[in-house]
């Protein structure tokens, strides 16, 4: 079979994310803040996406080359009409010894109800919902488009039910913003099988008007909840795990902290994302991809998309967070601009 494809520092190729729109129904302050993302903002062209075959294609190659996990993402991934349609071509995927693909989903809910059920069908395994807090005037402030709390509720009940768990709750914690629902947070989702996360605010892309002084490091997010609802670590599930995980003492579930701006997880780094018009990237703070689509529609062979997916992937260097205040330096100095979140994928 295939040598395990490593890149510079040893890292393999495990995890592929895909961006299947740039678009999003909501504006979140930290990630499409409206100023930016306003009426006249050009998304792009649907000619200009990568189809659903096209994708497919992609994977198919990269799981050869290791990658056993894909997730779909965006913008918000349930915006792509048929989406159920990419998960089913992605789920008849196999590894080299003969395993299925661990698909999963991050969506900020909106059309999880309706979607839920068409999409575990077509074999989607799981999926994480971002949600910023459970007060609604807060909620409704951090996605800016005015959005209830319990319809997001109810996609993520509606989730679970059909087997699309355990469901992870994503929250973006911003200081002076919804730092203080952490702790009510916790409290709604303990003794549910919900994995909830907390996300440090990061410095992605270059909209979004980031500064450390909002963010809260994961360590004072356990010490607040450890003081009212006691918590010991666990151990990560696997190498590379964004998130660094907590459990109660009491044996009511467990949370997760990622903590990618106070302890930097590049060292095991195994991520490769795909943005919506097909380049490839190595790293979520990049500024640079690697034009997948274009050797896609010049008529390359699978054995040159392979070629050119493996010499990426060897040649990567990327360790942004390990390096960051001297990274921010760097780029301000160069004019270079990070790529946005949403069109390279969370
Ligand atoms: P599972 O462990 O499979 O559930 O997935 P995950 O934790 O990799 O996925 P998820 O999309 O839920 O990631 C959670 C959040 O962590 C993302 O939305 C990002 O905010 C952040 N994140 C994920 N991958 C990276 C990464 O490679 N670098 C950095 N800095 N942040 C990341
Ligand atoms: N910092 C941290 N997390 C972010 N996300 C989007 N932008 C940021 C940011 N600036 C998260 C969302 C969602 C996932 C897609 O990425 O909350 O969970
Ligand atoms: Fe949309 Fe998710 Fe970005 Fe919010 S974080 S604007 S829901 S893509
Ligand atoms: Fe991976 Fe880049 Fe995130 Fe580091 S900063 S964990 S290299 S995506």
């Amino acid at each position: 079979g295939n040598p395990t494809l490593t890149d510079t520092r040893g890292r393999p190729l495990h995890d592929l994310r895909i961006s299947v729109t740039d678009r999003c129904n909501f504006r979140c302050v930290y990630c499409m803040p409206k100023e930016v993302f306003g009426r006249d903002f050009a998304f792009m062209e649907r000619d200009e996406l990568l189809t659903f075959e096209e994708i497919t294609r992609l994977a198919r190659v990269s799981v050869a080359h290791g990658v056993g996990k894909i997730r779909l993402t965006g913008g918000e991934p349930l915006l792509r009409r048929g989406l159920e349609d990419l998960v089913a071509q992605l789920a008849a995927l196999r590894t080299p010894d003969g395993r299925p693909i661990d698909i999963a989903l991050t969506t900020n809910g909106s059309a999880l109800a309706v979607k839920a059920q068409a999409l575990k069908e077509a074999g989607l395994r799981r999926v994480t919902v971002s949600l910023d807090s459970l007060d609604d005037v807060t909620f409704r402030a951090m996605n800016d488009v005015n959005f209830p709390v319990a319809k997001v509720l109810h996609g993520i009940e509606v989730a679970s039910n059909v087997g699309l768990g355990p469901v992870k709750v994503n929250m973006v914690v911003k200081r002076g913003q919804n730092d203080g629902d952490i702790v009510a947070m916790a409290r709604h989702f303990q003794g549910t099988p919900v994995v909830l996360r907390f996300i440090e605010f990061m410095d992605v892309g270059s909209s979004n008007g980031w500064e450390m002084g909002a963010v809260v490091p994961s360590s004072e997010v356990i010490a607040r909840i450890d003081a009212e609802l006691p918590l010991e670590e666990v151990a990560p599930n696997y190498t590379g795990e964004t998130s660094a995980r907590w459990r109660y003492r009491d044996g009511s579930g467990e949370i997760g902290v990622i903590s990618s701006v106070t302890q930097s997880f590049c060292s095991t780094c195994s991520r490769a994302r795909v943005s919506t018009d097909g380049k490839l990237f190595t790293c979520l703070f990049a500024t640079e991809g690697h034009d997948l689509r274009a050797l896609l529609r010049g008529g390359a062979t699978d054995d040159e998309l392979s070629a050119a997916m493996a010499s990426v992937w060897r040649e990567r260097t990327d360790r942004y967070s390990d390096l960051r205040s001297a990274k921010t330096g760097e780029l301000r100095a160069s004019g270079k601009k990070k790529i946005e979140m949403s069109y390279i994928g969370g």
